[in-house]
């Protein structure tokens, strides 16, 4: 292996490609705004912080239609995507007229959204929010959270992937 710098043109696509080496799992990120309309994306910058307090950190793109929704909101969801839920994570990244259409939700505090059949979901506090170049890195705070012994849904190299033993 070579290190290789930012100075040449296709230095973007490949810094990209190094990054999804890193396997990681897929969640959807969601909220509800404070007249109930609920938001949400597909969101794999997901990661843990502190055990104590519990947080948990994950990044948001500036040119995100819901940016504003997720600055402003008191509390959001993240749903922990199990391996059949492939075409949910799809749905979450993709221009619908509604994502949450035929979903069976549950409120968490705050009435945010939680979505059936996660690995995991945990409701966090929107306490911190910092400027990250093109992303946002929110911080959050976890109130509540639950865990269904499924098999999750990994996504590395641009393609999501199963977990086998
Ligand atoms: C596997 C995967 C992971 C993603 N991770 C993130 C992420 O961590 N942060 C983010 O802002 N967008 C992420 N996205 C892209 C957003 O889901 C997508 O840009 C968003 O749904 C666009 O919403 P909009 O059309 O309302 O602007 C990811 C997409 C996919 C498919």
């Amino acid at each position: 292996m070579s290190q290789q710098t930012f100075s040449s043109d296709d230095a973007a696509r490949r810094f990209r490609n190094a990054l999804g080496m890193f396997a990681t799992g897929i969640t959807v990120v969601t909220t509800r705004t404070p007249d109930g309309v609920p938001f949400g994306l597909t969101v794999n910058s997901f990661n843990s912080v502190s055990l104590e307090p519990p947080l948990i950190v994950w990044s948001l793109a500036n040119d995100v239609s819901m940016r504003e929704q997720f600055e402003g909101c008191e509390y959001y969801a993240i749903n922990v995507l199990a391996a059949d839920q492939e075409a949910l994570s799809n749905r979450f990244a993709s221009r619908v007229d509604d994502r949450f259409a035929g979903l069976a939700l549950e409120d968490g505090e705050g009435g945010v959204p939680l979505l059936s059949g996660c690995c995991a979901r945990f409701v966090c506090r929107n306490t911190t929010r910092h400027p990250g170049g093109d992303h946002i890195v929110f911080i959050g705070e976890v109130v509540s959270f639950d865990r269904e012994e499924r098999p999750p849904l990994i996504y590395h190299a641009g393609a999501y992937r199963r977990l086998v033993d």
